[in-house]
């Protein structure tokens, strides 16, 4: 076994080595004509007259789907039983799950926690042919504090449930700042209650043009964008593709492997002896060395993305279908991305989170059965179409910030030295106290924190040199 695991190493950071090409610095124009239509084209003709209208709209799922998903519950197959002294390190553990599903069945109460989702404002509209579903908070309006628009991107297997505690924290004003946000938190085309694309194509770059639009129909030519995962994704496609609507960008995923070069990676390895060629400081350097843990931490870990890069019909058909398979499914990755330690627990260290919430954030997906659309996102990005693109390999030219937190995974090799030479205006990189990959989820207070001080930072910066 380590003789294989050491040729696997060496086979993909070949792989690695030979896929990366020189970063470039031009972005060319890219094709991505406005009048696309994403939408069905089969299906009968949608009545277009009201497309552009935005729309009130209230979650409200009919008792129909809710009484079916309690016989799903009620009458799914005994899960699995966990092999002895193991917690999550073989995937999530069935005694935990027996749990969350006996929670679900039988004190998840639907009617309120329905009740919680509607407690922020929701709109649909119809973009390029796409029925997309948002919040959108405004601040007070009797505030006196400046409004600047906040556009808040989700990832998988995350949803806009992600956002519920931070929105407040960034629409109510604040002391000591004179501006507040108004904050647009939309579902990824294919999550949630956002329509799904009828034809491929639907990438991050796709995605962000959408929310462009959206920004634009709301009355917002320009603004602030903040993502992490896949929004972190979406944000930079944004920062690079339309960078003439966007005051500045913060990422809590700042990664700067789309951007290494050879050279980078020369450097990687000796950072092994010689640390400081790369890393900046003993944060970065436990993060990254040794590498090996790096990247055998992230094989273990990335099983789920190469299957839906691929697979995601496939995939799709037993999360779609077993509520059961798909809580585990989601759930161990708020678990193991929380922090890769939580494996030893027996409760994968979930209990720290509420768990109403966790299933709120399961249901996003169960009532809208979105997973396999969802997951269509790997597939998109992974197809050599996407990764042609000129803008992938580029630098991102608006201002910028990273909020590193330190339970992220550290394959983005979110290191300062690279994420400077990436981001050409890099206001600040800043290593959080606490948290994980779910960072408005988990840490809401230190992620609203550092967006607070970043676009305090940017538009000083900004509004001296108007
Ligand atoms: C949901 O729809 C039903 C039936 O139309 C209605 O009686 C109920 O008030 C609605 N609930 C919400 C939260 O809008």
């Amino acid at each position: 076994m380590g003789k294989f695991k050491y040729l696997l190493a060496a086979f993909v950071a070949f792989a690695l080595v030979v896929y990366q090409k020189i970063a470039i610095d031009i972005v060319e124009p890219e094709t991505m004509p406005a009048d696309v239509c994403w939408g069905s084209v089969s299906g009968p003709a949608k009545d277009r007259s009201n497309a552009k209208e935005i729309r009130p709209f209230v979650i409200n799922v009919t008792t129909e789907v809710i009484a079916d998903l309690k016989d799903r519950l009620s009458n799914a197959r005994p899960i699995i039983k966990p092999l002895r002294n193991v917690n999550f390190e073989y995937g999530f553990n069935g005694d935990h799950l027996a749990k969350i599903v006996d929670h679900w069945l039988n004190r998840y109460d639907w009617t309120v926690r329905q009740a919680y989702l509607n407690s922020l404002p929701q709109f649909k509209t119809n973009i390029f042919g796409l029925d997309l579903h948002f919040i959108h908070v405004k601040p007070p309006a009797r505030t006196a504090a400046r409004t600047i628009p906040l556009l808040l991107i989700h990832g998988w297997p995350g949803s806009v449930v992600e956002f519920y505690k931070i929105i407040p924290m960034l629409t109510i004003p604040v002391d000591g700042f004179n501006f507040v946000f108004e904050v647009v938190a939309p579902s990824l085309p294919g999550y949630g209650f956002s329509e799904a694309a009828a034809r491929p194509g639907m990438g991050p770059a796709q995605m962000g043009q959408m929310f462009v639009k959206l920004m634009e129909r709301l009355g917002h030519e320009k603004f602030y964008v903040q993502g992490g995962d896949w929004g972190g994704v979406i944000t930079e496609a944004i920062s690079k593709l339309f960078p003439e609507r966007v005051y500045g960008t913060h990422s809590n995923m700042c990664s700067s492997t789309s951007s290494l070069t050879l050279n980078d990676y020369v450097k990687l390895f000796l950072g092994t002896y010689w640390p400081s060629i790369i890393v900046s400081n003993e944060n970065e350097k436990s993060r990254t060395y040794p590498l090996s843990k790096m990247f055998f931490g992230f094989l273990e870990e990335s099983g789920y993305m190469h299957l839906q890069m691929t697979k995601p019909d496939t995939a799709g058909v037993g999360l779609n279908d077993s509520p059961v398979g798909l809580a585990a499914y989601i759930l161990e990755k708020f678990s193991t991305w929380t922090s890769s330690n939580y494996k030893k627990q027996p409760d994968g260290g979930l209990s720290k989170f509420n768990t109403d919430e966790l299933l709120d954030n399961v249901m996003m997906y169960w009532v809208t059965g979105s997973m396999t659309t969802a997951m269509r996102l790997y597939s998109e990005y992974a197809s050599n179409k996407y990764q042609a693109l000129p803008h992938i390999k580029a630098n991102v030219k608006v201002p910028a910030a990273c909020a590193i937190f330190p339970n992220e995974m550290p394959i983005a090799l979110a290191l300062k030295k690279l994420l400077n030479r990436k981001y050409e205006k890099l206001i600040r990189v800043t290593e959080m106290k606490d948290g994980g990959h779910f960072a408005a989820f988990e840490q809401p207070r230190l992620l609203a924190d550092d967006i607070w001080s970043t676009i305090y930072e940017m538009e000083k910066i900004r509004l001296n040199s108007i």
